[in-house]
């Protein structure tokens, strides 16, 4: 399954084995991996079957998150967009909503912009009622995100004993944010 979406700086394309080098910089990355289990990946084996794990949710759920390509450069900056998940809290199922960038990357305004585009199409295309999201709770730049997308928080747990906010943004929040854009 092929994926193609624009934003003005970005394009959000499928997972590619030819990811390998970029994705091997970005989860090699102990800073990146902060509050993410501080558990780096240590070899490009690992990344191989990452990304056929990604290109696998396609063909099953429809959806799976995307690599975020610069347009000037072709440069692959790291993953943005949706994941049919399984919650950490009660193990239904949901769309969450997810990022991951290169650390020289960060503090570029990516992860707002490629949301906006994940968002849009999981309730336009995908016609979701919701999106959630999750984020360790000293993540300051993820909250703040989720936030500033219009995500209001609605849970707490814990994740392998880390305190996690639990957010959610319904269909008609997301329309009346919309409408007043
Ligand atoms: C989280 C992450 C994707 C953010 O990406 P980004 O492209 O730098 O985010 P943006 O530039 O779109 O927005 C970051 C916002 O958070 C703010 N911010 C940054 N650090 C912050 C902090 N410690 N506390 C509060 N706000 C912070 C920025 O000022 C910016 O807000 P503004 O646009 O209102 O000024 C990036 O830091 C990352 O890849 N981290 C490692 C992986 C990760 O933690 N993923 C999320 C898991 S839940």
């Amino acid at each position: 399954m092929n994926f193609y979406i624009e934003t003005n700086r970005f394009i959000l394309r499928e997972f590619r084995e030819t990811d390998l080098d970029d994705l091997f910089e970005l989860d090699s990355d102990p800073e990146v991996h902060k509050y993410l289990g501080n558990n780096p990946v240590k070899s490009k084996e690992d990344i191989a079957k990452g990304i056929e794990f990604v290109r696998q949710q396609y063909k099953d759920s429809g959806i799976g998150r995307w690599i975020v390509e610069d347009k000037e450069t072709g440069e692959a900056l790291g993953w943005s967009g949706l994941k049919y998940e399984t919650s950490d809290i009660d193990q239904s199922k949901y769309y969450d909503l997810g990022y991951r960038l290169k650390r020289k990357h960060w503090g570029k305004g990516i992860a707002t912009e490629t949301s906006e585009a994940a968002i849009e199409f999981g309730f336009d295309n995908l016609n979701l009622k919701m999106i959630s999201a999750a984020a360790h709770k000293e993540n300051g730049a993820s909250n703040h995100v989720l936030q500033k997308l219009g995500f209001k928080q609605t849970n707490e747990f814990l994740w392998e004993k880390e305190p996690c906010f639990w957010y959610d943004l319904p269909l008609s929040v997301y329309l009346e944010k919309t409408l007043q854009s």
